[in-house]
């Protein structure tokens, strides 16, 4: 039996287009991507499926939000994604090392 002072995480799993969230309005604090930006970057309309996607991400995140984009393209190639007009947030890159030992 687990402690009652043991943290949990819950995760639910829901499937719909990330270009069209069924979410309201500024209801997370943090939207977490791997590699889903990266795939619409090279979808055939991609252009406006990732301006629309950073759109949405923007849209359901709680004012001061946060949105973690682990990318494994070079950062140049999103930085003007993020940047895109009408988008309130700081936008910073972090370099995470591909691998580290566990001595
Ligand atoms: C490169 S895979 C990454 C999958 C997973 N996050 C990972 O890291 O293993 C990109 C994912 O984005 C999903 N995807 C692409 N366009 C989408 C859309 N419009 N709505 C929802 N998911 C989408 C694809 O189905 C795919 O699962």
């Amino acid at each position: 039996m687990y402690g009652l002072n043991r943290a949990y995480l819950l995760i639910i799993v829901l499937t719909m287009d990330a270009l069209k969230m069924n979410f309201k309005d500024e209801t997370y604090d943090v939207v977490f991507d791997k590699a889903t930006l990266d795939a619409l970057t090279s979808s055939s309309n991609s252009m406006k499926d990732t301006a629309k996607y950073i759109s949405e991400v923007y849209r359901v995140l709680k004012p001061n939000g946060t949105y973690i984009c682990v990318s494994s393209s070079a950062p140049e190639l999103r930085m003007d994604h993020l940047r895109q007009p009408g988008l309130n947030w700081d936008v910073k890159f972090v370099k995470i090392r591909k691998s580290f030992k566990i001595n």
